[in-house]
């Protein structure tokens, strides 16, 4: 699909940009240091032991010593030394991630560029604990200037500051990836990029400067390159490469179950250099619906940014300030908001001006808001996968033989709006010996860890199963052949942590998996019921086949009849036996 050329140029660079620094990153090593101070034993008489107490002097020289010690602490220095926070905790599990963030990256570009994504992901390995994940697209391509910062700077992104469904939300994933890779083999990332016929396409080596948080290009140059537009980013990193559940090819088959309008080719790493080429072609020819950015809906913010927003605003009243920055503030909220403020006695009316609000005022001023009834926000911003859809990519992908999907109509948690879809898949090839599979999605990407943290499993758990024919142990997932998904798409994903491993348990979103699993639920309970119908019928047709013919020739024999009588009551036995057991 031809690309438009305006999209790489499109304000990419205007909306990228650098997010501010969280205050875990922000703390100095101050709270940390203790004052340890030694008091030379007295001789003579034993004492009772006392504090011991500092001489005035003494204290401020060791407050100047620690303040020569305090300093600001870079963001990626934090990260660097705790990277179990952004799911780079062990080898095995650092490749995966690797993978996963330059997957989500490019399936997020070439979405908002209306492309049909076409990614090629080729795993090499060099050593025994040393490979190199490089994954191609043919989304926009990135623009010159901003390539340094996105590889080489951490929190620096187009997606945190937008409320989009998006893969992406907080502009850490790629740069985390290769300062792992840096940190663990000292190579820099390779990055090739083209955002247009027109342009050249560019060839880059970016290294991250963990002291500073910015970017060291170590290379730039013109290069040739057969694609039109696209991005290649190549991260040489220490890892460990792993079959079974956590395997990268068992992560691609998720992701395209859940991104059936996407094709990934990936080279597995083998000993001799590349293994064969796995194709998960796509099996919808349509990019999903492109998903709204909306504004916040005034329920769904907390003090503290809300504070901010007074703050940042060019509004000049409480109410423009309001209309402007919120979703589904009209006139009848701003009326509604005057009388709860009135009665409430706050010093503030929706003409204040919102940078003078005092401090106090603006805390009950946000109490009110939480008050009033506001209707709830719009949810045409979301893009589900679609029930035939991710019917369909199920049916390409798991070798079952009955299979169902819901698409759960929208709700909101805090204020922000989701959609939760569940699908099922039972019998065929399917293992029964074993738990179940659960596939988690969160905007279309499979989450592979911390399962037990996640809403997604505590709801599958809660279900009673035995209630729809599939075994079930106290407070485990179901033991069938059979495998769930459940996919949340939010404009916002109440992640438990930066590494967006596990979904939080909201009750609204726990609520809705629920009501989505029962209603699969009770599509498998009557397939199953069916399939048991069917065999038992079966099983007893079978014993008429076999035994009758054997009454028949024992009957010749007692009563001495010619063979066409012996079949005749052969024939009238089965007729009989057949009626009967239809009755
Ligand atoms: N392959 C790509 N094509 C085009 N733009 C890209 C590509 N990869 C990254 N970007 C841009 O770089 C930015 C930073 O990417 P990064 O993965 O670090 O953060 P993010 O995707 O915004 O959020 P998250 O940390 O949740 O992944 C993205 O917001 C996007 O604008
Ligand atoms: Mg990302």
């Amino acid at each position: 699909m031809e690309q438009d050329p305006r999209i790489a140029a499109r304000g990419r660079s205007a909306s990228q940009m650098q997010i501010e620094v969280p205050f875990a990153a922000k703390r100095t090593v101050a709270t940390k240091a203790k004052a340890k101070t030694k008091t030379k034993p007295k001789r003579g008489r034993a004492r009772a032991p006392s504090k011991p107490t500092p001489r005035r002097g003494r204290q401020e020289d060791l407050a100047q010593t620690l303040a020569g010690r305090q300093r600001e602490i870079s963001v990626s220095e934090f990260f660097a030394k705790n990277r179990h926070l952004l799911g780079f905790d062990n080898p095995a599990k650092a490749l995966l991630t690797t993978v996963k963030e330059a997957v989500d990256n490019a399936l997020d570009a070439c979405e908002e560029a209306n492309v049909l994504p076409e990614l090629h992901v080729v795993v090499t390995q060099f050593a025994e604990d040393r490979f190199c994940v490089a994954v191609e697209d043919n989304g926009p391509g990135i623009v010159r200037g901003q390539v340094p910062k996105i590889f080489g700077k951490l929190l620096y992104g187009s997606k945190f500051h937008s409320l989009k469904q998006s893969r992406g939300q907080q502009g850490i994933g790629i740069s985390a990836a290769g300062m792992y890779g840096l940190l663990t083999t000292g190579k820099p990332v390779l990055v090739m990029s083209r955002t247009s016929r027109r342009a050249t396409a560019r060839r880059f080596e970016v290294a991250i400067n963990t002291k500073k948080n910015a970017p060291d290009i170590l290379l730039e140059e013109e290069t040739e390159w057969e694609k039109d537009h696209g991005t290649r980013v190549e991260i040489t990193l220490q890892g460990t490469y792993k079959k079974g559940r956590h395997s990268i090819d068992g992560y691609l088959k998720q992701v395209s179950v859940a991104n059936p309008h996407a094709r990934i080719v990936y080279t597995p790493p083998s000993r001799e250099g590349n293994g064969e080429t796995i194709d998960y072609d796509r099996t919808a020819s349509e990019p999903p619906r492109e998903p709204k950015e909306i504004r916040p809906h005034p329920h769904g913010v907390e003090l503290g940014i809300f504070l901010k927003m007074l703050q940042d605003t060019k509004a000049r009243n409480l109410q423009g300030f309001l209309r402007a920055e919120f979703s589904r503030v009209g006139q009848k909220v701003i009326e509604d908001l005057g009388v709860e403020l009135a009665a409430a006695k706050v010093g503030v009316t929706t003409r204040s001006h919102p940078k003078r609000i005092a401090a106090r005022d603006a805390e009950a001023l946000h109490q009110a808001l939480g008050r009033i009834k506001i209707m709830s926000p719009q949810t045409d911003c979301l893009s589900p996968i679609g029930e035939e859809l991710l019917l369909k990519a199920l049916e390409s992908r798991v070798p079952a033989d009955f299979y169902t999907t819901v698409t759960r109509p929208p709700a909101v948690y805090r204020g922000n709006p989701f959609q939760i879809e569940v699908g099922l898949a039972h019998g065929g090839d399917l293992s029964g010996d074993d738990l179940i599979e659960l596939y988690r999605y969160a905007n279309r990407v499979p989450l592979q860890y911390q399962r037990g943290a996640c809403a997604m499993t505590k709801a599958v758990v809660d279900v009673p199963w035995r209630n729809y024919r599939i075994s079930q142990s106290r407070g485990a997932l179901p033991t069938a052949p059979m495998i769930l998904v459940v996919h949340i798409a939010s404009v916002w994903v109440p992640f438990t942590s930066e590494s967006k491993e596990a979904v939080a348990h909201y009750p609204e979103i726990l609520r809705e998996i629920r009501l989505g699993l029962q209603e699969c639920g009770r599509r498998v309970a009557l397939h199953i019921g069916r399939r048991r119908r069917a065999a038992e019928e079966h099983k007893k047709r079978s014993y008429i086949q076999k035994y009758i013919p054997q009454i028949g020739i024992a009957l010749q024999e007692i009563l001495g009849l010619s063979d066409r009588s012996r079949d005749k009551t052969v024939k009238t036995l089965t007729d009989v036996l057949e009626r009967s057991r239809k009755m």
